[in-house]
């Protein structure tokens, strides 16, 4: 039986393991798919010396980042995003990938218009970086907004955006985890009263699959989309890697 698998922690809530489960069964492919929730990224070494039969591995919070220093290759998507969410095993050779960025790009791609040309890019985690890398793509101008600013980078606080900043950049996509089961009153706070028919707003969240961020804008008019067809475009992404030739 073929072993694949997914780091993080905690992965209490994680689509992963029931998502590849059923499709193995649904496909008649004998393999299984396991939760490893590591308290810390030390232990990689450990679980991959235990588990020898393990070819993939998805990677989830907090270690896309930490993890790229046990690969033995990375694809150039990794190395400019700094973040990789799918390790390929062969030969005991660890070949890291980012699957995160072709689901993003596909999902935001179904709802996008030509009007969206200037996007607010809310947090700069691990996620924010595939995101920042496809807007690069697609030659959509972003800021990027934290807790704290960053005038090196240009990365701007909550509190320094304006009004007509927020009504002016049509493209918002939330890429921290406010709002995310079980805190779904939560949102970030931005001027909801900003948002017009024009907008587009794109929630990495999945669960619950309206945040009271997707909610505020579509109380508003604007298009909407949650994470859920990026998540399982990445992980088809990630079979697809795991199995190529
Ligand atoms: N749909 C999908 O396929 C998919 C894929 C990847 C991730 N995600 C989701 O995207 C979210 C982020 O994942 P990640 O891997 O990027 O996590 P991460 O590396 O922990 O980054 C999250 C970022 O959100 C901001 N943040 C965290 N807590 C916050 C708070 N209380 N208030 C305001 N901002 C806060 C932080 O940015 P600042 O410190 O700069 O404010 C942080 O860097 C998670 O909900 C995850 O489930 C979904």
């Amino acid at each position: 039986m073929r072993l694949f698998g997914l780091i993080g922690y905690p992965l209490s809530h994680s689509f992963s393991k029931a998502y590849f489960n059923q499709k193995f069964e649904n496909e008649g492919v004998d393999a299984f798919y396991e939760n490893y929730p590591i308290a810390s990224i030390d232990e990689f070494p450990k679980l991959l010396a235990e588990q020898p039969a393990l070819e993939g591995i998805n990677i989830t919070i907090p270690y896309k980042e930490v993890v790229i220093p046990f690969l033995h290759t990375s694809s150039d998507v990794v190395k400019k995003t700094g973040a990789c969410n799918c390790i390929r095993i062969r030969n005991g050779q660890l070949e890291g990938f980012n699957t995160d960025v072709i689901g993003f790009e596909q999902s935001l791609l179904k709802s996008l218009k030509v009007d969206h040309k200037k996007a607010l890019v809310l947090g700069t985690g691990g996620a924010s970086k595939a995101v920042q890398y496809v807007l690069d793509k697609l030659g959509i101008g972003f800021t990027v907004i934290s807790r704290k600013a960053d005038p090196a980078t240009g990365t701007l606080s909550y509190e320094e955006l304006s009004f007509s900043n927020q009504q002016n950049a049509t493209l918002w996509i939330n890429t921290t985890p406010l709002g995310m089961y079980p805190n779904t009153d939560a949102c970030p706070p931005m001027e909801y009263s900003s948002i017009t028919n024009q907008h587009y707003l794109y929630d990495l969240v999945y669960n619950p699959a309206e945040t009271m961020f997707l909610k505020m804008g579509k109380d508003r008019g604007a298009i909407i989309e949650n994470g859920q067809d990026m998540l399982q475009i990445q992980a088809e992404e990630g079979w697809k890697i795991w199995n190529a030739a």
